[in-house]
């Protein structure tokens, strides 16, 4: 197909060169799965996707960067994704911890770490690295 991968999703099959290929071909490599699009997810808001490991949240910034998080705060497991979202934070619902969105970390003085997952958008299409099937 010179240069283009020919992939089956969910819409169709798309032909692809460039970055969107690059990803699809690590893909296989590392397990990424198509979970949505960019627009499924409000800017400063949150989506919650069920995997077998749990529950990962996915956080959108302003600028519409997007990072992945397990849904629990590392203080005592509150849900992040009902967090209030600004900049690259979340404040927990429960008590107010403040947490990284890029590395998971706990803001000082608190401290903790929530799991983070690998998470890419191309072409307005969300793919989430996850170990187990979603
Ligand atoms: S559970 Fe998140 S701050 Fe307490």
């Amino acid at each position: 197909m010179n240069g283009y991968l020919q992939v089956n999703s969910p819409f169709g099959k798309l032909r692809a060169n460039g970055l969107y290929a690059a990803m699809q071909k690590r893909k296989m490599r590392m397990n990424w799965t198509q979970i949505g699009n960019l627009e499924d997810i409000p800017r400063q808001g949150s989506r919650v996707v069920n995997t077998a490991a749990g529950e990962i949240a996915l956080f959108r910034s302003v600028d519409d960067q997007v990072f992945a998080l397990d849904n629990r705060c590392p203080h005592k497991g509150g849900p992040l994704s009902q967090g209030i979202v600004h900049g690259k934070r979340v404040t927990c619902p429960l008590h107010s911890w403040v947490i990284e969105l890029e590395s998971g970390n706990a803001v000082e003085p608190d401290v903790g770490c929530a799991h983070r997952h690998e998470v890419r958008v191309a072409h307005g299409v969300v793919f989430l690295e996850v170990r187990a099937e979603v």
